[in-house]
């Protein structure tokens, strides 16, 4: 609490509000006992301007497009960590040593081998579902087959068994559900390869035929994985936490988030990128005809891939992102148009003044989806890979969100509805 305070005056009674102030200077005030004091509520849709709480795991300042974990540069951890140790830190707040680093990789490497009978589970679906849909009912089926691991925890085995479970069964969920709709067997994991190089492995090895994973590709969906690991209170995160306050399980808050990811708005996006480049290219739209169909608002149609609720500034995953995928590009010797329709998109917004007006520049979707399908990721499945690496950040605020007892989320309203009025008969409707 900071010693700051805020005075409200309304109908003529003041009351003090207390403020709070982070470790980066952002302040907010306290509200908490507006509605007992005064009987008001604060109206904020879409949360614009809304803390739902106070977290230590992730820092962003979109003014100036500074992203951290923990406290640590995502440009550094890009460079230097690999994504279990990233996975780590988001979760339980420090770098891991040797032995935690270890530990942390075994429990996930043991939770890995599918329970048999979800195989009956992968194909019951129909072969052209969305992934989306069947990942986040995969991740509650798990929770059916984990029943002993429905509790709350943030601590010890309790908490540790459903992640490794995730962690590691997500990637054979994802993988073994691709690889049933084109009608082949799901791979099993291999403990000998990183958590980057087994969803490779997963998805493309064939029988007797070992897929070889390129350490470029290898470090580019390591980064990939990097990149997605935390992004403070968004739509799934929030998501999340709010199923979580409900003192719901693990399986059933993280398959919440999968579905709030999905939206076209949020990680859906990244498939948007790729459908609107496509489109570009094969109708030989010019780039600067799309975008002036995305200025005109009667059209509907948007600059899939840019602007950012938090970013009025370069989203810094982006700028990791774009460097990546040319370095990608060249190492596996791709010469992919698209890549260069979306530079040519994105020289023209950053100098069109209805996107410089608006703070609108390339957020994380922009350029990512260019490098998954480099990696020969199937487009569907771009959303699935943001979900993969957004378990650590979802899981870290579901525990925080339990060390710190926080109740259960509630968000009141403002009801514009019809006053009491009397039933009418259906005879004299
Ligand atoms: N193309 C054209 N105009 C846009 C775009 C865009 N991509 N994004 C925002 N605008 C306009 C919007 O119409 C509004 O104009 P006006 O002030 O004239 O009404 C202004 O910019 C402000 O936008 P907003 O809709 O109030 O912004 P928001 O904070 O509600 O929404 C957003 C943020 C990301 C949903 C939105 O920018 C968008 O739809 N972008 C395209 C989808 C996308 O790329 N989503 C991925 C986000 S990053 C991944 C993640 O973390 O989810």
């Amino acid at each position: 609490m900071s010693d700051k305070k805020a005075t409200l005056t309304y109908d003529g009674k003041t009351i003090e509000l207390d403020s709070l102030t982070g470790t980066e200077n952002e302040t907010g005030l306290d509200i908490t006992k507006l509605r007992a004091e005064t009987g008001l509520i604060t109206l904020d849709p879409a949360y614009g301007n809304t803390g739902s709480c106070t977290s230590d795991i992730t820092f962003i300042d979109g003014g100036k497009g500074i992203l951290r974990y923990r406290g640590y540069a995502i440009e550094e951890l890009c460079e230097k960590s690999d994504f279990l140790e990233t996975a780590f830190l988001v979760l339980y707040g420090h770098l891991p040593n040797s032995e935690e680093k270890e530990t942390f990789k075994t429990g996930v490497n043991d939770a890995a081998g599918m329970p048999s009978d979800i195989i009956g589970h992968l194909n019951a679906f129909p072969k052209d579902a969305p992934p989306m849909a069947t990942l986040s009912s995969l991740i509650s089926v798990l929770a059916a087959h984990n029943t002993d691991d429905l509790g709350v925890a943030y601590e010890g085995e309790s908490f540790t068994k459903p992640l490794y479970t995730i962690m590691a069964q997500v990637l054979e969920l994802a993988a073994g559900q691709y690889r049933v709709n084109i009608g082949k067997t799901p791979n099993t994991y291999n403990p000998e390869l990183s958590y980057a190089a087994n969803f490779m492995h997963l998805m493309f090895s064939e029988p007797g035929q070992p897929y070889e994973v390129l350490p470029a590709v290898e470090k580019a969906m390591d980064l990939f994985l990097i990149l997605h690991a935390d992004h403070e209170q968004n739509c799934s995160t929030s998501t999340v936490r709010i199923v979580g306050s409900s003192q719901s399980n693990l399986f059933s808050s993280v398959s919440a988030g999968i579905g709030a990811l999905w939206g076209p708005l949020h990680g859906g996006a990244n498939c948007e990128v790729i459908k609107m480049l496509n489109s570009i290219y094969n109708d030989g739209i010019a780039p600067s005809d799309f975008v002036a169909k995305a200025k005109d608002k009667s059209t509907g149609v948007k600059l899939m891939g840019f602007g950012h609720r938090v970013y009025k500034n370069f989203d810094p995953r982006a700028k990791v992102l774009k460097v990546q995928v040319d370095n990608v590009l060249e190492a596996l010797n791709i010469d992919d148009p698209l890549m260069g329709i979306a530079k040519e998109l994105e020289e023209m917004a950053r100098s069109d003044s209805y996107f410089v007006d608006r703070n609108l520049y390339p957020n994380v979707d922009f350029y990512s989806g260019i490098l998954l399908k480099a990696l020969n990721i199937p487009i569907d499945m771009f959303t699935v890979l943001f979900a993969i690496g957004r378990i650590p950040g979802w899981i870290a605020n579901y525990r925080e969100l339990h060390t710190q007892g926080q109740r259960i989320g509630r968000p009141r309203q403002i009801y514009t509805g019809s006053a009491l009025r009397d039933y009418v008969d259906l005879e004299n409707r």
